[in-house]
């Protein structure tokens, strides 16, 4: 079997929950300190030995475009200034994958975004990274779930424990255990209603993919909101084998979703307090700043 080599990540969402400011900025833009959540993203991709990454992206959403991109005048005008070492780091950003873009063209959900992936992922495995999930881990999240599908052929979902309130949110799985941190999933339901939670296991932003996917969204019928959930057709994966068509990992890794104004603050105050820079004077004023709540 070949290294899985391509990723898709989808980002052109609509980012409501982030309004007002994901009206003029992509919320897969937003920062975890000094970098955006994106770049985390494709760190995470390159750092497990993906060489090919989709962005899927929508109008209004250039500047994620631009961001891995090289700017020759403002190459030009840091290394003019002193300042070699941040041009090198904006030319790393850029030379980081190969990055391909592709626009979704009508926001019809995370399957419909995923499925204009297609002809880019072929006959090939893939990683799926939602755009606005930052995990921080010690491996990369994407290489834990890779190594499952080393094992076990099946496509897998990175998950974790999550309280009630966002398992009503998520999704909920029928999972068994079956060695460390892997399970076998039967199915899954999105969005469960209380009597419908099997697990409080969700699936939090990473997934790795057959191409078989393409052709159960293929088949599937749009959902709540006018939208192809790509939870419904992993359903339909993880049911078409009785021991379980899908596997989850219960992987290592903190995991923010820079979707929710929650979550945003999370991942900037717990990042901050760890940044080489500004940590330790961050970390005092937090100090000062909490004695007085
Ligand atoms: P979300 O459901 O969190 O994104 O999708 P959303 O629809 O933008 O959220 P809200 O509720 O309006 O705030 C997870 C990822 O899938 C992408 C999003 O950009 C996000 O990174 N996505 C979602 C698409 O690419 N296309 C879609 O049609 C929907």
């Amino acid at each position: 079997m070949g290294k899985i080599t391509k990723a898709i990540i989808p980002a052109a969402g609509l980012g409501t929950r982030m309004l007002p400011v994901a009206h003029a900025v992509p919320k897969e833009m937003l920062p975890v300190v000094d970098r955006p959540a994106l770049s985390y993203l494709v760190d995470e991709a390159a750092d497990s030995g993906i060489t090919d990454i989709l962005i899927i992206t929508n109008r209004g959403k250039d500047a994620i475009e631009d961001y891995f991109d090289y700017s020759p005048a403002y190459d030009a005008y840091l290394r003019g200034h002193s300042k070699t070492a941040e041009a090198d780091c904006l030319r790393a950003i850029a030379d980081r994958a190969n990055i391909f873009f592709l626009r979704q063209k009508e926001t019809k959900g995370l399957g419909h975004a995923v499925r204009r992936a297609k002809s880019f992922t072929g006959s090939d495995p893939f990683m799926v990274l939602y755009g606005d999930d930052v995990i921080i881990s010690e491996k990369p999240v994407c290489a834990q779930l890779m190594e499952v599908y080393e094992k076990y052929r099946l496509p897998c979902a990175g998950v974790q424990e999550v309280s009630l309130d966002l398992v009503y949110k998520y999704c909920t799985l029928d999972a068994r255990h079956v060695e460390s941190n892997i399970y076998r999933v039967f199915t899954m339901i999105e969005k469960p209603r209380p009597e419908e939670i099997m697990t409080r296991f969700s699936i939090l932003g990473r997934v790795l993919l057959v191409p078989k996917i393409y052709d159960i969204l293929d088949s599937i019928p749009y959902g709540d909101g006018g939208e192809l959930q790509l939870t419904d057709a992993m359903k339909k994966l993880a049911e078409s084998d009785p021991e379980g068509g899908m596997t989850a990992l219960d992987f290592e890794g903190r995991r923010y979703d820079l979707g929710s104004k929650l979550g945003f603050l999370q991942a900037n105050v717990e990042q901050a307090v760890r940044h080489p820079e500004i940590g330790e004077a961050f970390k005092q004023f937090l100090i000062e700043f909490t004695a007085k709540l």
